[in-house]
């Protein structure tokens, strides 16, 4: 009689043209190609700008936006997870929860002390999912309202925010926050984004305040 083989799992990590991309061109993940592409169409980042990225690890929209600005330039990149192996010149790294915004708050003004405010910040914050669509949508635009008020802190009036978020029912709370603080917004899904994932990213233009 044949011996019945175990079905496998599926692998969670899918293989696709991006992350060969990645690996190709030395990106630490696909989702470079997220933030490429958002620069593309908005040209978002300028050469002048000082950039924090939220929820960076493992640091690849940091590496694009390092590309894209002056090379002595500050970059800080703020992330729940350690940094490991990396480092560039004037690229400062945070690991700090994004909610405990009473002690991030003076850790972030020790570096941009001089300049004061941010002329962007981007974020490509994601929920440590449970499989749940609606708890992890929930936890996506609670992040993302989270950082909507890192952004009334540091970054300039008339600048830019750029938050990614897993759109569902809960996504009009997060939309009523950015309205009251942006004068126009975009809601973009950028082809290295997975068909099957939930996640988009807003572009909120012109802070108001
Ligand atoms: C999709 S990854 C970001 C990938 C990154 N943009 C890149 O290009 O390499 C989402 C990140 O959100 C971070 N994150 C989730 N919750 C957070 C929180 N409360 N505070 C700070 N970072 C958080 C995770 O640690 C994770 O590294």
């Amino acid at each position: 009689m044949e011996k019945q083989r175990k079905k496998r799992p599926t692998p969670f990590i899918i293989h696709d043209e991006y992350f060969f991309k990645a690996k190709k061109e030395w990106y630490r993940a696909r989702s470079a190609f997220k933030l490429i592409e958002l620069q593309e169409k908005f040209s978002l980042i300028k050469a002048w700008m000082k950039v924090c990225d939220v929820a960076s690890a493992p640091w690849s929209f940091l590496q694009v936006i390092r590309k894209n600005v002056w090379n002595d330039w500050l970059v800080v990149g703020i992330d729940l997870q350690k940094i490991d192996n990396f480092w560039q010149e004037n690229i400062h790294t945070i690991q700090h929860d994004i909610y405990e915004f009473d002690t991030l708050k003076p850790k972030v003004e020790a570096i941009i002390w001089e300049w004061k405010l941010f002329d962007l910040v981007t974020s490509d914050i994601a929920p440590k999912t449970t499989g749940r669509a609606d708890i992890d949508q929930y936890e996506s635009v609670e992040l993302n309202i989270w950082i909507v008020k890192f952004a009334d802190v540091f970054l300039k009036k008339w600048w830019n925010l750029v938050l990614k978020v897993f759109i569902w029912e809960d996504f009009n709370d997060l939309l009523k926050e950015i309205k009251l603080r942006y004068k126009k917004l975009s809601v973009y899904k950028p082809f290295a984004c997975r068909d099957r994932s939930p996640e988009e990213y807003v572009v909120c233009f012109d802070k108001l305040n």
